[in-house]
């Protein structure tokens, strides 16, 4: 088996900077309630930027962070439930985007647990010797797909990409990645993607945005997470306080601190930028991770945890390099 590990990182976010009052100025919200329930304080919002655009501005400074060039990329996997095309893949558009030939390109959809998802598949490709340097990447344009009237979802959710190149290497670093499901919980988020009633197919589909059951998605996540970084732990011979630092999909500051609570950790361990960019689903652990690289050291421990619709959840312990 082959190691892994990562050699480069990258974020992007559209230009335009959304506060909570900005919000509150168009629904019955308060920045004090967001800011209160969830840790959000702004975020960035498409006024035209795509998915693919935000992917390839993240992807091209993982690459330039990785020193790597185009060329030697042979696998990009992009996670997203916010695809600009169902065909072709985003992925296919990144690779055209940077001039990355010949690589094995597609799309992966598992929402907010995305990122771990991906990076199960082009981690495992690697450790087995298909490739060598994999392109991963979350990227979102969620705006698109909520209700704007919607206050349990929309003052939420946002916009933004985040990239990490894995490539072989002697010493693995990418300990272990562990992602589950349970597909009893699908109907808790849900995004159509249903075309409209043809000549055959009289179906009308009443729900065009996305939809959430908060409270339960809550319940969900302070009860999996830290079930899921117990178990990715097992057998690698770290505990919970062994690790350095813990980044978590980035949708509610008070998740946070709950899973830190049941782990027994300092919740000052966990990385938090979602006071600056909200929800990004596919995109807010390699955002935070970008974020969070200036903080590392080499021989730091860290997980990463995702969980989301599907519902999906996964994490990862890594060695930093
Ligand atoms: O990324 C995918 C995974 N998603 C998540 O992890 C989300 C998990 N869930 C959550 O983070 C939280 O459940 C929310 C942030 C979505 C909601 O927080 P909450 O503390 O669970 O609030 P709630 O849904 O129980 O609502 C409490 C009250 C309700 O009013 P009543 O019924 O008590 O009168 C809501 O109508 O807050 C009201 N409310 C709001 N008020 C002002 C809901 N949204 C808003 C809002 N502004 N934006």
């Amino acid at each position: 088996m082959y190691g892994v590990k990562i050699s480069g990182l990258g974020k992007a976010v559209p230009r335009l900077e959304v506060s909570n009052e900005d919000i509150a100025a168009f629904i019955d919200t308060s920045d004090e309630w967001i800011e209160s329930r969830t840790g959000i304080k702004s975020r960035h919002i498409s006024t035209g930027e795509t998915t693919t655009e935000l992917a390839s501005r993240a992807a091209q400074q993982a690459l330039e962070d990785s020193g790597l060039s185009a060329c030697e990329i042979d696998l990009v996997i992009v996670a997203t439930v916010t695809p600009d095309y169902t065909m072709p893949s985003t992925a296919c558009c990144v690779a055209k985007n940077l001039g990355i030939k010949n690589a094995t390109c597609f799309d992966l959809a598992a929402a907010c647990s995305g990122f771990i998802y991906a990076s199960e598949v082009a981690v495992s490709l690697i450790h087995q010797g298909s490739y060598k340097h994999a392109l991963v990447i979350g990227a979102e344009v969620l705006s698109k797909t909520v209700d704007w009237t919607d206050r349990n979802t929309c003052v939420l959710f946002a916009d933004g990409a985040g990239a990490a190149i894995y490539v072989r290497t002697d010493q693995n670093k990418i300990i272990k990645i562990l992602t589950a499901s349970d597909g009893d919980g699908s109907e808790l988020i849900t995004l159509p993607n249903l075309s409209g009633p043809s000549k055959f197919n009289t179906i009308q589909n009443p729900q065009k945005y996305m939809q959430m059951e908060g409270r339960e998605v809550y319940k969900f996540a302070t009860t999996a997470v830290p079930e899921n970084i117990q178990d990715v732990l097992a057998d690698t011979g770290y505990t919970p306080q062994d690790i350095d630092l813990f980044i978590l999909h980035q949708a509610n500051a008070r998740i946070m601190d709950s899973v830190a609570k049941k782990l027994d950790v300092d919740n000052k361990k966990f990385f938090k930028n979602l006071q600056k960019y909200g929800n990004t689903s596919a995109a807010s652990i390699p955002m935070a991770l970008a974020d969070a690289k200036e903080y590392l050291k080499p021989g730091d421990k860290l997980i990463l945890s995702g969980f989301g619709a599907g519902l999906t959840w996964g994490s990862m312990f890594i060695i930093w390099e």
